[in-house]
């Protein structure tokens, strides 16, 4: 196997959100790969200093863009600004989004359209404008950062579930449109994964086991592991999957049944043999 396999050396590389969490480690591995990267975030002295430290890093192209994903305005001038660098756009990665927690019974009003604007028509205005170029050049892929709990609901998270759920369906509905213009559109549902936000609930022995167990491969997910989905998914290597759910979580939504206690006392599996 080739080391260039993914053959992203060179492709121009749009990540929103992407001085938060994941997306400082996907421009990190698409960096490496020798990818051109452009940098969307809301944060503009941080996606600078950012930007500048991949160009030096990795001896690569890299552009900053101080953007709110839900300003029509701002993602146009997003769009202008990568064209006129780097004349094309191969990859999207839509990663800009917000969880705010509520049960539903307290939830604003504004806080349930906060994470709709954020979440579902950010995602919506930067597919598009970025997608209109692609559908020139006959050539695109996206990949849209959804969650496992776009299927389960995430209790007590106001709209998050919602908007994950109604993101998945943009992104069939543009794998449908667009797969004529060389366009492919596929979501990574991650869960369960420790990130600078939630390293704190692993700093508990005590929970980490707990959570562990739950999982079909028993252990917890790094950012490597959503990393590498995300860059096969971009790559040409997928080239034949479009409008599909990528699901990296160990296998936690395949142990439903496992958690259910079994009659005559009988625990499951997972929490007697750990
Ligand atoms: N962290 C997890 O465990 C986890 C699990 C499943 C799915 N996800 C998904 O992964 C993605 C990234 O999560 P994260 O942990 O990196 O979050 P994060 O909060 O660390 O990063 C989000 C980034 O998006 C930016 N952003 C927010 N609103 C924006 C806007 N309107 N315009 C431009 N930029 C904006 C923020 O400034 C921040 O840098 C999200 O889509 C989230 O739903 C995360």
């Amino acid at each position: 196997m080739s080391n260039d396999w993914l053959e992203l050396k060179n492709k121009v590389v749009v990540i929103t959100g992407g001085v938060g969490g994941m997306g400082t480690k996907f421009s990190e591995e698409f960096a490496k790969q020798g990818a051109k990267i452009v940098l969307i975030d809301m944060v503009e002295e941080k996606t600078k200093a950012r930007a500048q430290e991949l160009a030096q890093k990795y001896g690569i192209e890299t552009l900053a863009v101080t953007c709110n994903t839900t300003n029509e305005d701002e993602v146009d001038a997003a769009v202008k600004a990568v064209i006129d660098k780097f004349n094309r756009i191969d990859v999207l990665v839509n990663t800009a989004a917000i969880l705010r927690f509520s049960p539903l019974e307290d939830l604003r009003l504004d806080e349930w359209q906060a994470a709709l604007n954020v979440n579902l028509t950010g995602y919506f205005l930067t597919s598009q404008r970025f997608g209109r170029v692609m559908i020139q050049q006959k050539y695109g892929t996206m990949v849209h950062i959804s969650t496992v709990a776009s299927r389960y609901p995430e209790t007590y998270s106001g709209a998050y579930s919602t908007t994950k759920a109604a993101v998945n369906m943009m992104s069939k509905q543009i794998a449908a449109e667009w797969g004529q213009y060389g366009i492919r559109s596929n979501c990574v549902l991650p869960c369960l994964v420790k990130t600078p936000l939630s390293k704190n609930f692993y700093s508990d022995a005590k929970v980490e086991k707990g959570r562990t167990r739950l999982v079909a491969r028993r252990r917890i997910g790094t950012l490597d592991d959503i990393a590498n989905t995300v860059l096969f998914m971009a790559s040409d290597r997928s080239d034949y999957t479009t409008g599909d759910e990528v699901t990296v979580d160990g296998g936690l939504n395949m142990m439903i049944s496992d958690m259910i206690p079994k009659p005559g006392g009988r625990r499951q599996y997972a929490i007697d043999h750990h």
